[in-house]
């Protein structure tokens, strides 16, 4: 179990519920349009964090279950459940490298937003596989910057974070859910105006070190300065982001 990023996210677990990124309707919607749930689906929703994706997904499906190695995370969501009185989500503590289900148990696979934490991309990925029933799709959502960009923001996002792996490129996404066995549908990445503050703040990063962190943004150059396009406004840094949007199908 990955002790690292328990203990990145444990102390933040509520920043999550409430994050502009990860609870927005907008960004959400994202997550539907590209899964496309269907009523008698039984969903898992790997790293689910605080349930985020796996709330919005409820509605449209028979069960979902959301699995994350976290449990302060999965505290959170379950206090969400019960204010909501939602009957059709279940959490479960686990390994999205090691996936405690039997193979082909599910209609739909959702990842959004943690991919890069995990240590073992191959292996996660055989996983989302082997539990995918035959037939069937999977929406991978994660930050996916252009290469250039990708060199500024590793250390941003390491120091940030240090559970942070390392993010993939589009086409390494393509390339690696290939290689598992899957036929990708769709992949593409859109790019956000990033507010840098809210995100050290989701990680309750010190106030020295994201100033530290926002010169190294600042500071990119050649065709990582293009693609980051920083900017500050009222004093406030924002700068491109990026993330994948990929639908890959289970043959039957
Ligand atoms: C940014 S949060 C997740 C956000 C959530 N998916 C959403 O859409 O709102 C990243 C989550 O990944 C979880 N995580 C990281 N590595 C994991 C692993 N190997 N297996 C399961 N969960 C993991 C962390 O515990 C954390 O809750």
């Amino acid at each position: 179990m990955p002790d690292d990023v328990r203990s990145r996210f444990a102390p933040v677990a509520a920043n999550y519920a409430r994050s502009t990124f990860h609870a927005s309707t907008e960004r959400l919607q994202e997550v539907l349009d590209l899964a496309k749930p269907r009523p008698g689906d039984l969903a898992l929703d790997v790293a689910t964090g605080t349930g985020n994706t796996a709330f919005a997904l409820a509605p449209y499906v028979r069960r979902v279950i959301g699995l994350d190695v976290t449990r302060e995370m999965l505290d959170q969501a379950r206090r969400i459940t019960a204010e909501n009185a939602i009957k059709n989500v279940d959490w479960v503590i686990g390994d999205a490298m090691a996936l405690p289900f039997q193979d082909e148990t599910f209609d739909l696979y959702t990842v959004r937003a943690a991919p890069h934490h995990f240590a073992d991309v191959d292996a996660f990925l055989r996983e989302a596989f082997r539990v995918l029933k035959r037939d069937r799709d999977a929406a991978f959502i994660d930050c996916a910057p252009p290469a250039a960009a990708r060199e500024v923001l590793h250390e941003v996002e390491v120091r940030r974070d240090p559970s942070h792996v390392r993010s993939l490129t589009v086409d390494e996404w393509a390339e690696r859910l290939e290689r598992a066995g899957f036929d990708v549908e769709l992949a593409t990445i859109r790019e956000l105006d990033w507010d840098y503050d809210e995100w050290m703040k989701n990680m309750a990063v010190a106030p020295h070190l994201a100033d530290e962190l926002a010169g190294v943004i600042e500071a990119a150059q050649g065709d990582a300065l293009t693609q980051l396009h920083p900017v500050r406004r009222e004093g406030r840094l924002r700068h491109a982001y990026w993330h994948c949007l990929v639908r890959a199908h289970k043959r039957g």
